[in-house]
């Protein structure tokens, strides 16, 4: 490969697979949805969706669709926003007494993470955490293939309708851990934007972030060459570092945020906007299905473990909850001045595509420069202050650093490794920053 990030590394790594879906994007394109499941000839669909969408046009678009082409359904839509293990098993439960030879999700990445591991324990029966990765468990890979899923987002986000993994959180631990299978990559997406004209700002913003963090994490993780070579291609995780691939699509997400996040986030209006944001959140998704992120989203899941009394303005759901893309957003700026020093050139070229001046700056200046622009970016979309925007102070800094060290992949994945102690310095850092 050209680029010298990627160079040979002896015992590492010297290829990388690209995984995506058959993926349809376009204003109307949920429309299609009948269609696409009649050609793939899905006859009995399971549809997973939310509970506050089940009733609304989207979903009524796609039952639609499928009834129209001779398609019997049934939905599920107990699945709780970032959805824990009890969703998971219900799901399951769900799909073996149904006779579905099919999956639909429509939804934010809580119903598409739930089709997804729904799936694996319905067909793979096991001790829950069997298929969570160490310390949450062995990390049994999942056997064989699941249903054909067609995937169809609501929000500009997630990505998860391009990645092969499920978010979930363990309800004893609380706490979130990543199910992945390159056996969970779904088959077939349909990328709507007019799903998130009804989106709040709040949402936009929440999401945007989400999907900036996405395209950010991968283009300066660990470059796959420096992850060990695996004996047995089948056996290779699709969360294998930087790579040309993801390079590529997370290069063009950044650009996305920095021409479309402050409008979307603005103006409801702005349709155009809109549309790019969820072509970002694609794109981030095509990347990060086959980079993984690192500590952005490591240490978001100590803040989403140890939150308290605290929600979010928009969302329709009981205290305490911080959306996934604020949890993720709110250390991000101390938390890219610690990783930058890892891979310098890396992070200014990120800032670059996120619209910072880098013109003059060295290595040196490369984690201020994208703190710098984020923080930015943070204000003139009305995101809370740092963690004490979200409930949490210097007494919580321990707790916080004790809960992300256990995201021992995604640590692996950042340019520079963080133990306890740089986590809870990275925290205190993160507590305000304005
Ligand atoms: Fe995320």
């Amino acid at each position: 490969m050209p680029c010298q990030y990627f160079s040979p590394c002896e015992q590492g790594a010297d290829t990388f697979t690209v995984m995506m879906p058959k993926l349809t994007f376009g204003r109307g394109c949920l429309s299609e949805l009948g269609e696409r499941a009649k050609g793939r000839g899905f006859s009995r669909v399971a549809l997973f969706t939310d509970p506050f969408l089940r009733d609304g046009p989207y979903v009524d678009t796609a039952l639609r669709g499928l009834k129209k082409n001779g398609i019997d359904v049934a939905v599920f839509s107990d699945i709780r926003i970032e959805p824990d293990d009890k969703t998971f098993i219900a799901a399951a439960e769900f799909l073996r007494g149904g006779n579905f030879d099919s999956v639909v999700s429509v939804g934010g990445g809580s119903s598409m993470d739930t089709a997804k591991a729904g799936m694996v324990y319905a067909l793979y029966p096991a001790e829950f955490t069997d298929y969570l990765g160490p310390p949450a468990g062995p990390g049994r890979p999942v056997p064989g293939p699941l249903l054909p899923h067609i995937a169809c987002p609501t929000t500009s986000g997630t990505g998860s309708e391009c990645t092969s993994v499920s978010v979930v959180r363990l309800s004893d631990l609380n706490t979130k851990f990543v199910l992945g299978s390159p056996y969970m990559l779904p088959d077939e997406a349909l990328v709507d934007p007019a799903c998130t004209d009804t989106l709040p700002a709040n949402v936009i913003a929440s999401t945007g972030y989400d999907l900036m963090c996405h395209a950010i994490e991968c283009y300066t993780a660990k470059a796959y060459t420096r992850w060990d070579r695996v004996a047995d291609p089948n056996g290779r995780t699709l969360l294998q570092g930087a790579n040309p691939w993801s390079d590529m699509s997370a290069r063009r997400a950044l650009e996305i945020v920095d021409e479309y996040l402050v409008r979307g986030v603005s103006d409801a209006t702005d349709s155009e906007a809109r549309d790019q944001l969820m072509w970002g959140a694609t794109l981030a998704g095509m990347a990060f299905g086959n980079s993984g992120t690192h500590l952005a989203h490591a240490m978001s899941y100590g803040v989403t473990h140890l939150m308290e009394d605290v929600t979010t303005e928009g969302y329709r759901v009981p205290s305490p909850f911080v959306p996934h893309g604020i949890s993720v957003m709110v250390s991000a700026p101390a938390i890219f001045r610690f990783v930058a020093e890892g891979a310098p050139e890396r992070h200014l070229e990120a800032a670059s595509c996120l619209g910072a001046e880098t013109g003059g700056a060295t290595g040196g200046d490369a984690g201020e420069i994208v703190a710098d622009k984020m923080i930015r970016l943070m204000r003139d979309t009305h995101a809370p202050n740092g963690l004490s925007g979200v409930g949490f102070g210097p007494k919580d800094i321990k707790n916080l650093a004790a809960s992300s060290i256990r995201q021992t992949r995604a640590i692996n994945n950042a340019p520079r490794i963080a133990d306890q102690r740089d986590m809870e310095n990275i925290y205190s850092a993160a507590i305000s920053y304005w």
